[in-house]
């Protein structure tokens, strides 16, 4: 199955995709996090994307579908999440075709419907545990008190308000795109993890 998570900063795209790679056997392509790794290692890519990342603007549609490309070539024969994957019409037209190339198409696009007052407050309080990834809320999800977590560079307010609004602007068009092919799946992502894991199981 290939699926896309679709929806705003901080609604919960990266937290269930981890509970579809544990419990479904389900690989996450999140462009997010191999971009926040290429930083941190000093690649090439990172050097390139580090200055959209921090402004909270979107990377090159070029860039990331050439990510996508690599990803796909290793890829193709697996169960796939794609987490913040596309975000722009251009980069979900690329995609169409490139699962056209192989033979293959998205199954299901979850929209993730949350608020932008709840999305300031998640991000504001998510914390990550450098060592293991691990995501965690300093109000819904406390991370233990024997593990040292940190803050990703781009929860910070204005950062994150520069999110939401090329979200609205740049992200939000695809919810029509989806629509229109008959794909598209909304569901509540305010509602706890658990909750919500409910819901994309039912639309599986
Ligand atoms: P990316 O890493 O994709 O970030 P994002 O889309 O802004 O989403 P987040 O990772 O912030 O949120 P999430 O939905 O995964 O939420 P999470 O589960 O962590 O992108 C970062 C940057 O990279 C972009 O700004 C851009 O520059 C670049 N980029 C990436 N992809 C790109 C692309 N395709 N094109 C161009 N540029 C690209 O949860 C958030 C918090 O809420 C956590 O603390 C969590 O514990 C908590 N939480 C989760 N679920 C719940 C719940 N149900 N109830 C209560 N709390 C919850
Ligand atoms: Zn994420």
């Amino acid at each position: 199955k290939i699926l896309i998570f679709l929806g705003p900063p901080g609604a919960g795209k990266g937290t269930q995709s981890q509970f579809l790679k544990d419990r479904d056997n389900f690989i996450q392509i999140s462009t997010g996090d191999i971009l926040r790794e290429a930083v941190k290692n000093g690649t090439e890519l990172g050097k390139k994307a580090k200055s959209y990342m921090d402004t909270g603007q979107l990377v090159p549609d070029e860039i990331i579908i050439g990510i996508i490309e690599e990803k796909l070539k290793e890829l193709s024969d697996k169960n796939i999440i794609f987490d913040g994957f596309p975000r722009t019409l251009n980069q979900a037209e690329s995609l169409d075709k490139l699962l056209n190339q192989i033979g293959k198409k998205i199954d299901a696009v979850i929209l993730f419907e949350i608020p932008d007052e709840e999305v300031i407050r998640r991000l504001s309080g998510r914390r990550i545990d450098p060592k293991t990834g691990t995501v965690y809320h300093i109000e819904f999800s406390p991370p233990p008190k024997d593990v040292e977590v940190i803050q990703r560079d781009d929860d910070k307010e204005e950062v994150i308000k520069k999110r939401l609004e090329v979200y609205h602007s740049q992200t939000a068009p695809l919810i029509d795109y989806y629509s229109k092919k008959n794909i598209l799946y909304k569901i509540d992502a305010t509602l706890p993890p658990e909750e919500v894991y409910k819901k994309i199981k039912s639309v599986l």
